[in-house]
């Protein structure tokens, strides 16, 4: 595990204004400790009022355009989310890729947005079953990293890096344990290669997929896991911060 882990809560399409409480108690236990960082990716309309609820979590988008602005309607760019109190943005999640047909081109253009606008990023890659099953779960991972990493030009912190395999997302079945650390490490390794040693310290590769409060601690205890990416246990304070403790009692362990 990093030296600070990361539990970043993704909520998807769900939450309006009435959410607002959630985020201030995910804020307070925040700000009681500091082992851990702590941050939401709310949706589009809420980023700003999230912003100005808080005082110590992150705010983050969970996607934005390649362009800096123009004629694309129903569209946000990486400059408006972060005038919206925005400091980092997830690119690649699996349901843009799938659902929205985002390559990887489309995603390595987001990077070059994202990162020009200032934002750190949080990079999501991941198999489906059918991949994992035919046994070329990591050389396809890898190789959606490849694609997006010709786009990174400062690693170390600004890069994160979420492992979700598509079949563990909102299933309740998070991946097996022995699976997550061959994949992280991996992953680690390719960012080694890729970025160098330092790089390799600061990045910090979260896991996601069903992780809830119940199977954290196991999940964050493996070596090469630096937190995790949350999205339906990060729509209640209470389940998203049993998350939290997870990771804070596996670092004080
Ligand atoms: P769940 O935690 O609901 O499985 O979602 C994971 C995810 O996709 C986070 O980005």
């Amino acid at each position: 595990m990093a030296e600070r882990p990361f539990i970043v809560g993704n909520w998807k399409m769900n939450g309006t204004r009435a959410m607002l409480p959630e985020a201030r108690a995910i804020d307070r236990a925040a700000q009681r400790q500091m082992k851990v960082e702590v941050a939401l990716a709310p949706p589009f309309t809420l980023i700003h009022a999230v912003h100005r609820e808080v005082e110590q979590i992150g705010v983050g988008a969970q996607d934005c355009h390649p362009a800096k602005d123009g004629a694309y309607t129903g569209d946000i760019s990486a400059a408006m989310i972060a005038d919206a109190g925005a400091k980092f943005v997830i690119l690649g999640h699996s349901e843009r890729r799938e659902g929205h047909g985002e390559d990887d081109a489309l995603v390595a253009a987001k990077i070059e947005a994202a990162l020009g606008a200032g934002l750190r990023i949080v990079l999501c890659c991941g198999e489906s079953l059918e991949t994992r099953d035919s046994g070329r779960a990591e050389e396809f991972v890898l190789g959606q990293l490849r694609h997006a990493f010709a786009k990174v030009v400062d690693a170390g912190e600004r890069l994160t890096i979420a492992y979700e395999p598509i079949w563990a997302i909102g299933t309740g079945r998070s991946a097996g344990l022995e699976d997550i650390a061959a994949m992280h490490g991996a992953i680690r390794r390719l960012v080694k290669d890729s970025f160098g040693t330092q790089a390799a310290a600061q990045v910090r590769i979260l896991y996601g997929g069903s992780v809830k409060p119940e199977n954290a601690r196991e999940i964050l205890a493996l070596a090469d896991v630096d937190g995790a990416l949350v999205g339906g246990a990060s729509l209640s304070a209470e389940s998203f911060l049993g998350i939290v403790h997870a990771a804070i009692d596996d670092d004080a362990a």
